[in-house]
C-alpha cells in the first residue's frame, strides 16, 4: 500500500496517523486561566525537544468552534504543569477529555489539587510525576490549523516511591499510559485498554 499523504481518505487520516506515531505518552495538562479557575485535559502529542535545558513540544488542535482551553489559557497566563498519567487514572484521563465549560476540574474529576513550586498553576497529586514548564514560544502550523507550544520546564515533582537513586525516575513502576490509537492504550507494563472517546 501506498498513498499520497494528501490521498489519505478523509475517515482515515486521523486514525492512521494515531496509530502510526505510537505509542505515545500522555500527560494531564494543568492550567489555570486569569481568574485563576483550574483546567485540566489530556494531550499526547508531547515530546521532549531538548533535555539541557528541558524544553517540551506539544501540539494543539481546535475544538469545533473554539480554541483548546489548555492552550488559551497558556497563552493568558504563560505557564502550564505537565503530568504524567499512570495507567490507574485512565478512566479518569478520559473522562478529563470531555470540554466542560466554567468547572474547577480538580473538583469535577476528584484529583488532587497540589500548588505549583515555581509556576501559579497546580499539580496533580496522584500523579507519579509532574513537570512545571514556562511558554518559550508559539508556531502556527499551517496550512495545518494547529499550533506548537514550545515551553520549558522549570521544575520536576517526583513522587518518592518512583524515584531512582541514578536515573531518577521509574516508568515501569509508574505503569505510564500511552496511546496507541484514537480509542486505543497500552500501559508501559503490557496491559492494552480501550476508552470510547469522549471529546471534539
Ligand atoms: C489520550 C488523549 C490525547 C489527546 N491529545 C491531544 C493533543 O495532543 N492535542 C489536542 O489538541 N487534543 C488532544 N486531545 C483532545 C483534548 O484532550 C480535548 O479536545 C479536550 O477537550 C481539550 O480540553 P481543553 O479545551 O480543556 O484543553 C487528546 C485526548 C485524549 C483522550
Amino acid at each position: 500500500m501506498y498513498w499520497q499523504a494528501d490521498q489519505v481518505p478523509r475517515e482515515t487520516n486521523a486514525k492512521l496517523w494515531a496509530r502510526l506515531i505510537a505509542p505515545r505518552p500522555i500527560a494531564l495538562i494543568s492550567t489555570q486561566d486569569v481568574n485563576g479557575l483550574p483546567n485540566i485535559a489530556p494531550y499526547s502529542s508531547l515530546a521532549l525537544v531538548a533535555n539541557f535545558p528541558p524544553i517540551l513540544s506539544i501540539s494543539f488542535g481546535r475544538h469545533a468552534n473554539s480554541e483548546k482551553r489548555t492552550l488559551s489559557n497558556i497563552k493568558s497566563t504563560g505557564v502550564l504543569t505537565v503530568n504524567l498519567v499512570p495507567r490507574f487514572l485512565a478512566d479518569l484521563m478520559n473522562q478529563s477529555a470531555e470540554n466542560v465549560e466554567d468547572q474547577d476540574d480538580f473538583t469535577r474529576l476528584g484529583l488532587t489539587s497540589v500548588s505549583g513550586n515555581n509556576v501559579s498553576c497546580a499539580r496533580i497529586g496522584e500523579c507519579p510525576a509532574s513537570l512545571e514548564c514556562r511558554l518559550l514560544r508559539i508556531h502556527d502550523l499551517s496550512p495545518s490549523q494547529c499550533e506548537l507550544v514550545l515551553a520549558q520546564v522549570v521544575g520536576v515533582a517526583i513522587r518518592d516511591e518512583f524515584l531512582l537513586e541514578s536515573e531518577g525516575f521509574d516508568p515501569l513502576a509508574a505503569d505510564l499510559l500511552a496511546s496507541v490509537g484514537a480509542e486505543d492504550y497500552i500501559s508501559v507494563n503490557g496491559e492494552t485498554l480501550t476508552l470510547p472517546r469522549t471529546w471534539d
